[in-house]
């Protein structure tokens, strides 16, 4: 089974990025992590960062036939992207929506996902496990 690890804008920052809310970890450590995680369950994970919709929409469509599913933190698009929600919906590729911090803990403009209607699941709040568990989540729920 191959997996797409899909970081949305800011998310390259992470480990200098408001560390109080996000941690110190880097994408690259979190991207590692998932890797170890990846061996252990014996699938194969690849990663993609943008900061740029378009991109990020170029990845979705490009991962059908290549990726069994995708583990999306879409950060701020999650909020406000419907072209993003839209390519999600379009492509019906199995997805965990994952963020770093608690966002119904913060802002209420976080509150409000336009893509987690879409996904398996979502999970929040946990920082890297987020992420962890999103794999573990998505590759669960494709095993029969
Ligand atoms: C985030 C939460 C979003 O609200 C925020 O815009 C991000 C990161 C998270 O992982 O906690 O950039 O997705």
């Amino acid at each position: 089974m191959r997996f797409l690890a899909l970081h949305g804008p800011n998310l390259n920052l992470l480990g200098k990025r408001e560390p109080e809310i996000y941690g110190t970890l880097t994408l690259d450590d979190i991207n590692c992590s998932l890797e170890v995680l990846a061996l252990e369950l014996g699938c194969n994970i690849a990663f993609y960062q943008s900061n740029s919709e378009g991109k990020l929409i170029d990845a979705i469509q490009g991962a059908v036939g290549v990726y069994d599913g995708i583990i999306f933190n879409p950060a701020a698009y999650t909020h406000t992207s419907i072209a993003i929600r839209d390519a999600l919906a379009s492509v019906a590729l199995p997805f965990v929506e994952v963020h770093l911090s608690n966002v119904y803990r913060r802002e209420e403009f976080r509150h409000k996902s336009l893509t987690a209607a879409l996904a398996i699941g979502q999970i929040c709040g946990f920082g890297v496990e987020s992420y962890l568990l999103g794999l573990r989540a998505l590759w669960g729920s494709l095993q029969h």
